[in-house]
């Protein structure tokens, strides 16, 4: 009873606030006659309208992701007068469609008696659900605490999206999920109304789709030598060495795949990265390269290329397919003619980003492919590739998207783009009339570090959840009609297992639904960090990893003459900010942080730590003074 109580209690104080993810278009708390709350329990009936088999498979759905007493569940009946003793939730599509909601909006309207929903189409009805999941207590994530009961507060809501591509990227090549892990992946993207999965399925370090005419891409292109830490600069393989990292999908693991995505309204996009990032290609097919070199392997993260300043770089191995050799369009015709029917939706990306020409500048093939075909440099010879992989993707009848280097030297005629080195490739194909979906490193790179680099896994750059929650799709000089939406990228040269992977997409994950979901004028970082943190609760008690790296101090440095100054803020409001510099651990009774501070010199660590309402809030952050001195921005 005790704990019933508390859970009551934990549920009162989580209503002050909708803790809704992504904020819904139109919310209403119910307050005629005082607060109304619906229990939902055991004795509530579900009643499915005209028992539509669609709205019931979603409702059996919801019901049997609920942990009730003693077995006893909700029944699927009709109930004529619902009253608060004989409760109902009604699950109905609407037989004429409200043009308001589109395919995939929904309303919901929750009062002491009953929860109605209805929709066009069920993918709202299942978006009502995942709303729904969301205003009950953080307990019901997990069955194991569940108490059956679970409290949903009276409120009237209207939700739809403002983009239909709401989008994570997820790299299955530098690190092979499981199957169960990649549903897992979907499973949770779709309860934030994400709604498109872009796989990336090919890359250097590893091909990972069945493909049946062309058995090596798996034989040999799903493996390479076990490898540890960081990428770039592990060792090469041995001779001889086995190599026995990897995986890949069968088509029959990616049909189970897409049907349990289609499920949860979520649509898979498959990447085939090329003419670049195709060493694994490569290690099974080395005639397909320009060198032909046979003694190839997959790469296990070796330090494969050297990186200027400008954001240019030199391959030391080649990693790109010879766009003068018949044969590679020949492999491209049979990897997409059994590509396409295992993925009902309309696109397949090829890839087409950071491809090296050094190696076709080189070869007397290329340049003379490049003189019968009129092409005046590379740039145009990487366009003709990728106008030829155009046709052969549209004569699968899909459409082709690629990312924004397939801009250079002109564009395929019905490529979708997909701007990710900031927005100016995707407002450049508006331009051109081409739809665009934004993915930009500047606020939807999910591989970059998202706290303090003292703390965090490295990797070359850092993205906030602040920064990411202000990414607006559209930019003001483009027409908004070619802006499909958006997408996070989840790249994993350093994610090697799938708790980090989750760690590294969430909350920001949260902050790209929300980019692509909620209407633009909703926008409110203060509150969306509040429903954040209702869902830091929900992931601890689903035992599920998410970052909470926003807690923690932002740290930078300037110099002021020979001194080296320190400043000190987080992002969160009401957060106290403590710290030492004599190695000692910083707690409420150390120096607080009221403005810029002086690092003493010498062997000296800055310990920082951030404190709310007098209790312990982010991790406690440890930086060398030397590591301070190279943070300083020349
Ligand atoms: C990319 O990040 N290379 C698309």
């Amino acid at each position: 009873m005790k704990k019933i109580l508390f859970l009551l209690l934990i549920s009162l104080t989580t209503f002050a606030q909708n803790n809704i993810i992504p904020t819904p278009v139109s919310y209403e708390m119910s307050t005629s006659g005082g607060m109304s709350m619906f229990m939902l329990d055991s004795r509530t009936s579900i009643d499915v309208t005209d028992d539509n088999p669609d709205a019931k498979k979603i409702a059996e759905n919801f019901v049997s992701s609920l942990g009730f007493m003693s077995g006893q569940k909700p029944i699927f009946k009709k109930v004529e007068k619902p009253t608060a003793q004989d409760k109902a939730i009604i699950f109905t599509i609407n037989k004429t469609p409200n043009t308001q909601l589109g395919n995939e909006g929904y309303t919901l309207d929750v009062t002491s008696e009953t929860i109605k929903m209805t929709a066009n189409k069920p993918a709202g009805l299942f978006y009502a659900i995942q709303t729904l999941r969301q205003m009950m207590p953080p307990q019901a994530e997990n069955k194991e605490f569940s108490m059956g009961m679970f409290p949903i507060m009276g409120c009237k809501i209207t939700d739809y999206p403002r983009f239909g591509w709401r989008g994570l990227m997820l790299d299955v090549s530098r690190h092979f999920f499981t199957k169960d892990e990649v549903k897992n992946y979907i499973d949770l993207m779709s309860r934030y109304k994400l709604n498109t999965l872009h796989w990336h399925l090919s890359d250097d370090n590893g091909w990972r789709i069945e493909i049946k005419s062309l058995p090596k891409l798996t034989e040999i292109g799903a493996f390479r030598v076990v490898r540890n830490g960081g990428f770039g600069n592990r060792e090469d393989p041995k001779e001889g060495e086995p190599a026995t990292y990897g995986g890949f999908y069968t088509q029959e693991d990616v049909k189970e795949i897409v049907a349990y995505a289609s499920e949860r309204n979520v649509t898979i996009v498959p990447e085939i990265d090329v003419p670049g990032h195709s060493m694994a290609v490569l290690a099974a097919y080395p005639e397909l390269s320009t060198k032909k070199d046979l003694k190839r392997s997959v790469n296990p993260g070796t330090n494969f290329a050297d990186w200027f300043p400008n954001g240019t770089f030199k391959m030391k191995i080649e990693n790109t397919l010879n766009p003068s050799d018949e044969k590679v369009y020949e492999f491209l015709d049979k990897v997409f003619t059994e590509i396409a029917p295992l993925f009902p939706n309309k696109y397949i990306h090829m890839g087409g980003d950071e491809c090296y020409h050094g190696y076709w500048e080189e070869d007397a093939g290329c340049q003379a492919f490049m003189k019968k075909n009129n092409l005046k440099d590379v740039h145009e010879l990487q366009s003709y590739f990728v106008k030829r992989v155009e046709k052969i993707i549209n004569k699968k009848g899909k459409v082709m998207i690629g990312w924004d280097e397939i801009l250079e030297g002109g564009l395929a005629p019905n490529a979708t783009v997909m701007s990710w080195r900031g927005m100016k490739g995707g407002i450049e194909a508006a331009k051109q009339k081409h739809d665009v979906v934004m993915s930009p490193t500047t606020f939807a790179y999910l591989d970059y570090m998202q706290g303090d680099p003292s703390i965090e896994k490295p990797i070359y750059a850092s993205l906030s959840l602040k920064k990411t929650y202000s990414f607006e799709p559209v930019p003001d000089s483009t027409d908004a009609k070619y802006i499909l939406g958006g997408q996070g990228n989840l790249w994993t040269e350093q994610v090697q297992n799938y708790r980090h992977a989750l760690y590294m997409t969430y909350p920001r994950a949260f902050a790209i639904a929300e980019a692509t979901w909620s209407p633009k004028e909703k926008k409110d970082w203060d509150g969306f960090l509040a429903r954040t943190e209702n869902h830091f609760q929900r992931f601890d008690v689903a035992n599920l990893k998410i970052s909470k790296a926003v807690y923690d101090a932002i740290i930078s440095t300037k110099k002021d003459g020979e001194k080296l100054i320190c400043e000190m803020s987080n992002d969160i409001k009401g957060v106290d900010i403590f710290y030492t510099t004599d190695d000692s651990f910083p707690d409420k009774f150390s120096p607080k942080y009221t403005s810029p501070i002086e690092i003493p010199t010498g062997p000296v660590t800055l310990k920082v730590i951030t404190y709310r309402n007098g209790q312990p809030l982010g991790r406690m952050l440890s930086i060398p003074r030397v590591d301070l001195e190279k943070r300083v921005k020349k």
